[in-house]
């Protein structure tokens, strides 16, 4: 390995979301890269992304992968579906760094499991109505049913903590109500905040659908990623900070979430104006 990918090894990832919803990818990379230094980027100020349009979404990303990349990032992660389905394409032509998003990760897995072919997706409308795991999941299996159904009201439940609250479970069987009369045998949780409501997700649809986590499909394409390209850190642990943490807005609440999900305790969330 030349010196300089050495160096380049040692870099933090940058991994993005439009708040919180992110730290379920930023958790498992922590679960299965446990050698990587990640610095995360929740845009609290400007969320939701999900009922944005394309042009926002591109604009918003750009300006965060800046940032990341005067970190010195050795590789992006789009940890946001909605982010993933507009701006992913755009960004990568744009910038130089390796990227990876968390929709083709998940819909690939989907794909090669679902043995009907019959496969849902949740998500954000903005994700939902792009159609983009429909076309990546018929790149893999042509003939594969997509069902998609946009739950926006799950993120602020998730928000709010009401994981298994009645409340969260009545509004999710309303919404999963429509796949349990499709005979789907495989759903994605294709928004960031949903793997945190899979027993609940679980308990409504019962043993017999496969649910798929695009967060731990992400960290697992990741790993590969970074191995492909020599700039996996096996080099032990890093001297200086491993988890960084910057917000657009409200630090301490987002510092709070990140606390009660997070397998590590993190002490400060900086707020940046991401704007300037
Ligand atoms: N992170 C977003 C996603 O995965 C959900 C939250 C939002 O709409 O900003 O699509």
């Amino acid at each position: 390995m030349s010196q300089s990918l050495e160096n380049r090894a040692h870099a933090p990832i940058g991994v993005f979301d439009s708040g919180v919803g992110g730290l379920t990818v930023a958790r498992e990379i922590m679960r299965q890269l446990p050698r990587e230094r990640i610095i995360y980027f929740g845009d609290t100020a400007r969320l939701p992304y999900g009922s944005k349009s394309r042009e926002t979404i591109i604009r918003y990303s750009r300006q965060i992968i800046r940032f990341l990349q005067e970190k010195g990032v050795k590789a992006i992660v789009v940890a946001c579906n909605t982010a993933s389905a507009f701006a992913l394409e755009q960004v990568r032509k744009e910038f130089i760094l390796p990227m990876i998003g968390v929709v083709r990760p998940g819909a690939k897995v989907a794909a090669k499991t679902s043995k009907n072919g019959r496969i849902g997706v949740i998500g954000t409308e903005g994700t939902i109505g792009s159609q983009i795991y429909t076309r990546t999941i018929r790149e893999h299996n042509p003939k594969a049913e997509v069902i998609g159904k946009p739950c926006p009201l799950l993120v602020p439940l998730v928000e709010e903590g009401w994981l298994k609250d009645p409340i969260t479970v009545e509004i999710a069987t309303r919404y999963l109500d429509f796949f349990l009369k499709s005979d789907i045998d495989t759903l994605i949780m294709g928004c960031t905040h949903y793997p945190l409501l899979r027993s609940t997700l679980r308990g409504i649809l019962g043993d017999a659908v496969n649910l798929v986590n695009p967060a731990y499909e992400t960290a697992r394409s990741l790993k590969l990623m970074l191995e492909e390209q020599g700039l996996i850190n096996d080099d032990g642990e890093e001297a200086g900070l491993k988890y960084q943490f910057y917000v657009s807005d409200a630090a301490e609440k987002f510092r709070n979430f990140a606390n009660s999900i997070l397998p590590c305790e993190i002490e400060e969330a900086r707020l940046v104006h991401i704007e300037e």
